[in-house]
């Protein structure tokens, strides 16, 4: 099951008055991977939570297969870039938590088989504490998967990992997303990641956020990291942040 999400003209301003957002248009087609890019501070957070349903654009909508999403909902998943597991439940009752409306049966079942999907069916017992960074991470995954998302929204989830923990989990969540065909919307701030995962990468400008470029990667998986072609999409990616972020770009930076 995945969806099509769609930002139509969405613009934030906070109630202190600060415009954060200013006309975003974007969609992502179901099942496809769409990264977005951008500085620090530049609004990539609030628009995942706008999409989410958890904060409401100022103007403009986003919409869900054609319905505008007005409110949390089960349809759509959003993982943070810290874990946040709850420290007094072991995995399992993490991955559980928001499935009490559910038979015991039932519950155990989507646990364990969202567990297995993201190979930590041997730690359902672990409690968070006694989880590597990876391990957590991966939790908080089948945290978001349990529910079945059609869309699946991600916030920098493997920055704080070390580089072969998150070129690990980014080919995990490959494999998850060839098995599920959710459709994707991947935030982070590294280039080299947004073009191995991703179908389209958007690149955000600040002050107020917006986007400035959207680039395709029309590259065929299983994609190969550092090939030339995954190369030239990653200079590409990052001419359009240095333009967005209006410095010079990294050739002529260092001379
Ligand atoms: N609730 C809020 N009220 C006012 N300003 C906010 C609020 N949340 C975020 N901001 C501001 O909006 C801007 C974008 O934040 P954020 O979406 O977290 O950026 P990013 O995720 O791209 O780093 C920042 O300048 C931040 O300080
Ligand atoms: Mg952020």
């Amino acid at each position: 099951m995945s969806a099509a999400l769609a930002f139509e003209d969405v613009t934030k301003v906070f109630a202190n008055g600060s415009l954060v957002l200013s006309h975003v248009s974007l969609a992502v087609a179901p099942s496809r991977i769409l990264a977005i890019v951008g500085g620090s501070g530049c609004g990539k957070s609030t628009l995942l939570r706008m999409a989410s349903g958890l904060d409401a654009p100022s103007a403009g909508r986003v919409r869900l297969d054609g319905a505008a999403v007005t409110a949390p909902t089960e349809a759509i998943g959003l993982v943070f870039q810290e874990p946040r597991l709850l420290p007094w439940l072991t995995v399992r009752g993490n991955v559980g938590f928001g499935l009490e409306h559910l038979f015991a049966s039932e519950r155990r079942e989507r646990v364990d088989a969202a567990l297995a999907r993201v190979g930590l069916a041997d730690r359902a017992e672990a409690w968070p504490r006694q989880l590597s960074g990876g391990q957590a991470q991966r939790a908080a995954l089948a945290r978001a998967l349990v529910a079945r998302p059609q869309a699946l929204l991600l916030d920098e989830p493997f920055s704080a990992l070390d580089a072969i923990t998150r070129a690990d989990l980014q080919d995990h969540l490959l494999e998850l997303w060839a098995e599920l065909k959710t459709t994707l919307v991947l935030v982070t701030h590294d280039v080299e990641e947004a073009v191995y995962l991703a179908d389209e990468v958007a690149v955000m400008a600040a002050k107020p956020g917006r986007i400035a470029a959207r680039i395709a990667i029309d590259i065929p998986r299983p994609r190969r990291r550092r090939s030339p072609d995954l190369d030239e999409a990653a200079r590409a990616v990052a001419a359009a942040l240095d333009a967005a972020l209006e410095r010079a770009p990294a050739h002529s930076r260092h001379g």
